[in-house]
């Protein structure tokens, strides 16, 4: 069983350089899992949230190409927000957690890399839902 303890925010290589920056992930080097899809949010109005739902098998990481923003993860019992204000940060997020994007920066670019392909079955949309799944998952 996964809480929230199980999120962590990998710090990706980083190539510094005086002509720009370069950060590098691999899968199954620094992301544990086979990249399936990337999908990237990007033109997020101010003040607008994403997110706002759990997988049930999809596992990803999230890195802020671009500007910044927050993802909040909820295990049921324990909310934790992690600010995703660096190009080589990746926020690992295992799957049946509650994760919502919000707070962000203007130009704000958000990649995804996801463990699957996309299925909207996978998806726990209703928060009373996904509290119920946790709960049977803990038993
Ligand atoms: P959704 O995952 O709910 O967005 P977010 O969690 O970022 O707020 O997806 C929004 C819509 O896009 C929804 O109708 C499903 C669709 N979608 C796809 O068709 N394929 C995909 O790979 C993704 C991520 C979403």
């Amino acid at each position: 069983m996964t809480g929230v303890e199980g999120v962590e925010i990998i710090n990706l290589p980083k190539i510094p350089d005086l002509r720009g920056n370069l950060s590098i992930v691999e899968e199954e080097k620094q992301i544990p899992f086979k990249i399936e899809r990337v999908y990237w949010i990007y033109d997020v109005p101010g003040g607008q949230v994403r997110g706002g739902h759990a997988f049930r098998e999809q596992q990803e990481m999230i890195i802020a190409l671009s500007g910044s923003f927050d993802v909040v993860i909820d295990d049921g019992t324990t909310i934790k927000t992690f600010s995703l204000n660096r190009s080589y940060y990746g926020l690992l997020i295992p799957a049946k957690l509650w994760r919502q994007m919000q707070n962000f920066s203007t130009n704000s670019l958000a990649m995804v890399l996801s463990s699957t392909h996309f299925n909207e079955k996978d998806y726990i949309r209703d928060y009373d839902e996904f509290l119920i799944y946790q709960r049977s998952n803990e038993e």
